[in-house]
């Protein structure tokens, strides 16, 4: 239970999100009224590179330091604001206390930052912003992505019932039916149903969160190109079949030498970089390399349908109502062919007559901004 439930779409004012998703974290100043968002202000914060020259997600680094640094920074951009609300959207499984706050179970992502798991993420977060001196800024909101996008199309359309992000990770939520937003962690579905190759168990044993999300690891953007450069390295010895491979040959050890970006990039310019080695197949073998990263975007698009069909089985058996998933996430936005294989899957799935599916852009930071709001004492 994430705590929140549906808006009323009557609710107004200015707040800040802090949208902590991965790596890289997005400050927002945004702006709300009559079921539309103004977005005044943005900034993003990397983590891993940063000016402390400290990589803030490493084992090595505690809570407090991860959270002083998001404190300056939320120092620098809110500067000169005498008080003013702050929705925390908080992409990790965590349990949530009540709407503002909630204790993190474990990191995702390949986030590894210590210290912090067991902790209330708000608290940390709060007593960084009070070190820092800065009393005006009351954290209001403690929310996942999914529901923050959720509550985000909710506001705008009354049918809103799921939200779903498809980006670096996955993972879904939905309005129950006395109107309460469940947060699933779809990510971790695990189940014998589940078609698991060679390639999904190497991943998974070399990951840093071994035998858990399953799911996520098949079908998200931080897995696609670990699960495409394993394949192209199973080839890659085999000269005499595709030689086009040969000269990556070196650049595929390595792991995480390919992410998405550089499927898309295949797809889309026929040519992409592993590690910091260019690679253009040439015209004979071009088509057979496109066509195995087309076949993972598409088994993770139809993966993730089947997951939506779930949901609306559950939300409404025997399918008398229009539903809308509402998806933000990069995959979703810009992966070629993702999109379509979620609609085909939901086709299959006998759902897609009264599902609507729409890109619910940047709904992490208006949806952390909108909970602020819906949680703020009158
Ligand atoms: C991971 C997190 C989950 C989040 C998802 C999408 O699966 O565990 O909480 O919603 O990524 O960012």
């Amino acid at each position: 239970d994430s705590h929140f439930g549906r808006p009323s779409g009557a609710e107004r004012g200015e707040a800040l999100a802090l949208d902590f998703g991965g790596s890289n974290l997005r400050l927002s100043r945004i702006r709300l009224r009559d079921r539309s968002f103004q977005t005044l202000q943005t900034k993003v914060i990397n983590l891993r590179h940063n000016r402390l020259g400290q990589d803030l997600t490493a084992a090595a680094v505690d809570g407090p330091q991860l959270f002083d640094y998001i404190a300056a920074e939320i120092d620098a951009f809110a500067a000169g604001d005498p008080s003013i609300g702050l929705g925390h959207c908080f992409s990790f499984p965590f349990q949530a206390q009540d709407r503002n706050s909630g204790t993190l179970l474990e990191w995702t992502k390949e986030i590894k930052t210590g210290g912090v798991v067991g902790q209330d993420v708000n608290r940390l977060l709060d007593e960084a912003l009070q070190r820092r001196g800065l009393k005006g800024i009351q954290t209001r909101a403690l929310l996942n992505d999914t529901v923050a996008t959720l509550l985000c199309a909710a506001y705008q359309d009354e049918g809103a019932d799921i939200g779903s992000v498809c980006g670096t990770g996955h993972n879904s939520c939905f309005m129950d039916h006395r109107g309460r937003i469940i947060n699933i962690e779809a990510g971790n579905f695990r189940a014998a149903v589940l078609p698991l190759t060679r390639y999904d168990e190497e991943l998974d044993r070399h990951s840093s969160n071994r035998g858990h999300q399953r799911l996520e690891k098949m079908v998200a953007g931080a897995y696609l190109g670990e699960l495409f450069r394993l394949m192209l390295l199973d080839l890659a010895f085999d000269p005499e079949h595709f030689s086009s491979l040969e000269p990556v040959a070196g650049a595929l050890v390595t792991p995480a030498s390919i992410d998405s970006r550089q499927m898309s990039s295949l797809l889309t310019t026929n040519s992409m970089y592993i590690g910091a080695q260019p690679w253009s197949p040439g015209p004979d073998e071009l088509p057979c390399w496109q066509r195995l990263a087309e076949a993972l975007v598409i088994r993770s698009g139809r993966l993730i349908a089947a997951t939506y069909g779930g949901i609306v089985s559950h939300l409404d058996p025997g399918r008398t109502r229009r539903h809308l998933i509402s998806i933000d996430g990069s995959l979703y936005e810009k992966m070629p062919g993702f999109a379509a294989a979620i609609r085909s899957g939901l086709d299959d799935s006998g759902s897609a007559e009264q599902t609507e599916v729409r890109l619910g852009k940047d709904s992490s930071g208006l949806g952390a901004a909108l909970a602020a709001i819906l949680t703020a004492r009158p």
